[in-house]
């Protein structure tokens, strides 16, 4: 079926999600749209995340996109439900924080990091109600500007963030949830810092999602070759640059 798979994020953070779904539907064209000049969305309000996210759904579905992937947790606990109202018409897959996955899991100490945004956001209360065992200690921290940095490459700020909101958790958490898909890309950097704690993120559990929607709507390419892509930064190409060089790395 003709069709781009249209995936989003705040910047680079979606490549992590982009990558898995790559790797399970190499066949599909895919159109990443990176809205690094609005990075970092985890400070906004839900009026600006509700129009900056609008004018992006646009763009993906004028370039001919047939299901829309928002790689961002952010943008998915703010928006994706006045999305789909306002889209009715429009497939959705969103990304929440793998909070089931830790509960899956039965772990027993678990940090959630996720941005300011999200770690307030009543969807992370919901997923808190829905799925902790009795049991299970839940650390829900906000990763305060940490995706920004990511996304600006700023490696000792990060060293410097990561050491001063993690360090009382070595040897105590079991689990960390990457609630922000900028945190995927600095999985080494966290290991340094919490080298005992499983890290978990949601980026496999959305690609399948979108494997089964597309199936449920007939919507699969049958394409036997690979597939395309193509990244738009609406920020710089250098940024573009980066991110097919962070693709070969993930
Ligand atoms: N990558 C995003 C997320 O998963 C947003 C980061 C940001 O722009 O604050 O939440």
């Amino acid at each position: 079926m003709n069709g781009k798979i249209g995936v989003f994020d705040s910047g680079l953070g979606g490549l992590s999600v982009l990558k898995e779904l790559m790797k399970l539907l190499p066949g599909e064209d895919y159109l990443f749209y990176e809205d690094s000049i609005h990075n970092p969305y985890g400070i906004k309000t839900e009026e600006e995340l509700l129009e900056i996210t609008s004018n992006i759904v646009d763009y993906l579905l004028e370039n001919g996109c047939k299901i829309i992937v928002i790689a961002c947790n952010t943008a998915t606990t703010c928006c994706m439900k006045s999305l789909r109202e306002k889209y009715p018409e429009v497939i959705f897959v969103g990304t929440v924080p793998a909070i089931k996955v830790a509960y899956d899991n039965h772990f027993k100490n678990t940090i959630i990091l996720s941005t300011p945004y999200t770690s307030q956001s009543k969807r992370v209360q919901e997923l808190l109600h829905d799925y902790t065992d009795v049991d299970q200690n839940i650390i829900n921290i906000s990763g305060e500007n940490l995706a920004n940095l990511i996304e600006l490459d700023k490696k000792d700020e990060i060293n410097e963030l990561l050491h001063r909101l993690l360090d009382s958790y070595v040897d105590v958490a079991d689990s960390m949830v990457l609630g922000c898909t900028h945190y995927s890309l600095i999985k080494d950097e966290i290991h340094a810092v919490l080298p005992n704690t499983t890290l978990l993120d949601g980026c496999r559990g959305v690609s399948e999602e979108v494997k089964r929607q597309l199936e449920f709507h007939d919507l699969l390419s049958n394409k036997e070759q690979q597939g395309s892509l193509t990244i738009i930064n609406n920020k710089s190409d250098a940024l573009i640059q980066r991110s097919y060089e962070i693709l070969e790395e993930l």
